[in-house]
């Protein structure tokens, strides 16, 4: 199993991903992406969304504002419990997560429960708590010149309200049939308390959600066949190893304030099995509570039947910088004397390393770009590498998860021929420049 430490190593060596502000020594909880990690990541929201949305009928796109109307918030109950239990160490002052210092604990762990195991504070070591408190995760900003309660306004802490409200406009203004979804892609902000394992957990994430709107007496088997989708999206199209992928049924006082069944897709992390996504059976809790909160009807009516009716709602949900971390556990291997990124061949960010075997030799170097154009041309994600010895450029391809490296040497001079070298087999071959 991989270590979480050698992946942040390699993220940050190949140019994956930095702490964030990392120049002025960080802000916690966040990450930047750089030049590799921006091009592995789009692959990732590509592959999302075609699968999704561009391959399918019944679901359509939208992309709404970070910054919303407050009265959003509260409708959809986070003012009241989008809440973590914080504890704080009358010692030190550290502050934590009361759940995560007790094994086995849920967010809704009691003080009872909390002091019968009186854990160790993770900073003094001291065990004098304060009592637990709620703390809601959302980041407040002021919307306008003015920064009194009036202009509060709140970042999002997930798409999916972008798409609840904007559920009306496009019933009204394209007409899909029940069941149709809509999906949406975005950052969303929580003030989590312990930030932690590496892009496992931060304040500022991006999330790809749908919004699965059915009948109310379909959601069953929509959620099951929801399910299954989910399910060949992350192994088939992803290319996660099935048995790193487990259902948790999560039980009734765990699931959020909205949810009536949840069932947390969970991954095998270095750091053990974690919450990959959520999917979640949201009933009509989010469009009557808009209905209520705005006085606009949110029902819809059935083209065929005529009947009228407030729809529910199945929802998958995913955090790509999660999703990120999975693929790069499942691709990190360490052989013999190479670290190599065995990505699918779809997510991976260059497809084809073009070199010269020698970079002082004009003609194997204009040969090289010759080949190098060519492939450029049709795949586009082709990158160029003279650094080094070859056993170098090969080292650096098999860390960033180049697929196959082209190499272009005297013969390829004579015969137009190359040799190709496999970033798994690490087989070579030779071909002919026209068969690439
Ligand atoms: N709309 C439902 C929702 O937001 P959630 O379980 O709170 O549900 C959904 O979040 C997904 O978003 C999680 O399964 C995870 O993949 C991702 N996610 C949530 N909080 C995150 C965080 N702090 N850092 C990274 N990803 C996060």
């Amino acid at each position: 199993m991989s270590k979480l430490e050698d992946i942040v190593s390699l993220c940050k060596r190949r140019g994956f991903i930095f702490p964030g502000s990392d120049v002025y020594g960080g802000m916690a909880g966040t990450w930047d992406f750089g030049p590799l990690g921006v091009m592995l990541r789009r692959n990732i929201m590509n592959a999302w969304w075609q699968f999704w949305v561009d391959s399918r009928d019944d679901m359509y796109g939208v992309d709404a504002a970070i910054i919303m109307n407050p009265k959003t918030w509260e409708a959809s109950g986070h003012v009241a419990t989008f809440a973590d239990p914080l504890v704080e160490c009358k010692e030190c002052h550290g502050r934590f997560r009361a759940d995560k210092l007790v094994d086995g604990a849920t967010e809704s762990i009691t003080d009872a429960e909390f002091l019968k195991v009186n854990p160790k504070c993770p900073t003094c070591g001291k065990q004098n708590w304060s009592e637990i408190r709620k703390f809601n995760m959302m980041f407040q900003t002021h919307v306008g010149p003015v920064t009194d309660d009036s202009s509060i306004a709140y970042l999002r802490p997930e798409t999916a309200q972008g798409i609840f409200t904007n559920y009306k406009n496009v019933v009204d203004t394209i007409y899909p049939n029940i069941p149709f979804g809509l999906a949406q892609q975005g950052k969303a902000f929580r003030n989590e308390i312990s930030p932690r394992d590496f892009i496992l957990r931060d304040r500022e994430c991006s999330q790809m959600e749908i919004e699965y709107f059915v009948r109310p007496d379909d959601w069953e088997p929509q959620f099951e066949k929801m399910l299954e989708e989910q399910h060949y999206f992350l192994e088939q199209v992803i290319g996660l190893p099935a048995e790193m992928v487990h259902d948790l049924e999560v039980p009734a006082e765990d699931r959020a304030h909205y949810s009536k069944r949840t069932i947390d897709m969970m991954f095998d992390y270095p750091n053990g099995e974690e919450e990959l996504m959520g999917l979640a059976y949201r009933t009509d809790f989010d469009l009557t509570n808009i209905q209520h909160a705005s006085g606009k009807s949110m029902e819809y009516r059935d083209k065929v039947t005529g009947e009228s009716f407030v729809p529910h709602v199945i929802e998958p949900s995913i955090g790509v910088e999660r999703l990120f971390l999975a693929v790069l556990t499942a691709a990190y291997k360490e052989e013999d004397d190479r670290t190599v990124l065995k990505l699918p061949e779809n997510l991976a960010p260059y497809k084809f390393c073009v070199s010269p075997l020698l970079k002082n030799k004009p003609e194997l170097v204009a040969k090289a770009k010759e080949v190098y154009q060519m492939l450029k041309d049709k795949y586009t994600f082709v990158t160029w590498d003279d650094s080094g010895n070859i056993g170098k450029r090969y080292k650096k391809q098999d860390e960033i998860g180049t697929p196959k490296c082209v190499v272009i040497d005297f013969d390829s001079l004579e015969d137009d021929t190359v040799t190709v070298r496999d970033r798994d087999t690490t087989e070579q071959v030779r071909m002919k420049v026209g068969e690439l």
